[in-house]
């Protein structure tokens, strides 16, 4: 069996996450400008599944892993769905440029590349569907109750409009959109989040629902917007939907300090993405004005930022 190497890319959402948990739509779009790789090499002198993580440093081999261990649950799931009882000795080489616990992506640019990864080695030629279907069940492990909404853009590389349960709407944009993601540097961990948002739903299920229901619209507005290339009208909403996720005690002084310092710099909105409680601000903004942007986003504290492209 020769050697076989998947990718899959980062996301970022641009309406409606959290709400999509709980069956409102969302709009993500992939970001193609960082990406995860793995490499799988046929193991002839070993029996066992070697895995080295470049980015984590990590050297392991699976069978001395807990059963729990997210590594041992994909190659589980995996092996399952493709109906088969065991896999060859393999080395997996995983290496990344997508920020861990950032809401940009990386578990499911995970699943979704080491499904491609092992059924591509095995000469399994999976339709993106029962990709993301696979991909879906690692998430789960990761996660606890995803939406699917982060496996079906990365799994599809396109932008979408998602409900959850539902196969996705693909979005043709009317105009390009030029990003900027800042990263807080502030890890958080979208599975205590999305617990925590739950605790709060039902304590308080009238002025949760309240914020779910005026994401919903937000988003089909965007929808709307996005598709004819109304750039302005995409910002406000991004501003609008940032309101709501701060008020559910979502956001952070540095997160609300991010997006006033990219709207003062021009940008056309912004907003917390993903998660939240730290993680990344997503701005829209004229192309024109990414590096002012950028530059204003670093000097209100951002550890670190990039700008990406995403075509029409
Ligand atoms: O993985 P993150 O941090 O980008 O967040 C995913 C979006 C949530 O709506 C918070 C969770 C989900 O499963 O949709």
């Amino acid at each position: 069996m020769p050697a076989f190497s998947a990718s899959a890319p980062g996301k970022t959402i641009l309406f409606g996450e959290h709400a999509v948990v709980y069956g409102y739509p969302a709009i993500a779009v992939p970001l193609t400008n960082i990406s995860m790789k793995i490499i799988v090499q046929p193991l002839l002198d070993n029996e066992k599944i070697h895995i080295v993580n470049v980015n984590l440093g990590e050297n392991l081999f699976i069978e001395e892993l807990e059963a729990e261990n997210i590594y041992s649950y994909a190659l589980e799931t995996i092996m399952q769905s493709l109906k088969l009882n065991r896999l060859p000795p393999m080395q997996l080489t995983i290496s990344s440029t997508i920020p861990v616990a950032a809401g940009l992506g990386s578990s499911a640019a995970f699943a979704v590349a080491i499904t491609r990864a092992i059924s591509g080695f095995l000469g399994f030629k999976l339709k993106a569907e029962e990709l993301n279907q696979i991909a879906y069940a690692i998430e789960k492990k990761q996660h606890g109750t995803p939406s699917g909404i982060d496996n079906t853009v990365v799994c599809y590389q396109k932008p979408i409009y998602f409900k959850k349960n539902l196969p996705p709407f693909f979005l043709k944009l009317g105009k390009p959109l030029t990003l900027v993601l800042a990263n807080s540097g502030i890890d958080s961990l979208t599975k205590e989040v999305v617990i925590d948002i739950k605790k709060k739903h039902d304590d308080d299920p009238l002025f949760i629902d309240h914020q779910f229901a005026r994401i919903g619209n937000i988003t089909d507005e965007a929808k709307i917007c996005l598709e004819v290339g109304k750039l302005q009208g995409i910002g406000k909403l991004m501003l609008e939907n940032h309101r709501c996720l701060k008020k559910m005690g979502l956001s952070l002084e540095l997160l609300d300090d991010l997006v006033n310092a990219a709207i003062e710099a021009g940008a056309y909105g912004a907003k917390l993405c993903g998660g939240g409680r730290g993680g990344n601000v997503v701005a829209l903004v004229p192309p024109d004005k990414s590096q002012a942007v950028l530059q204003a986003m670093l000097e209100a504290g951002a550890a670190s930022c990039m700008v990406s492209l995403i075509k029409c």
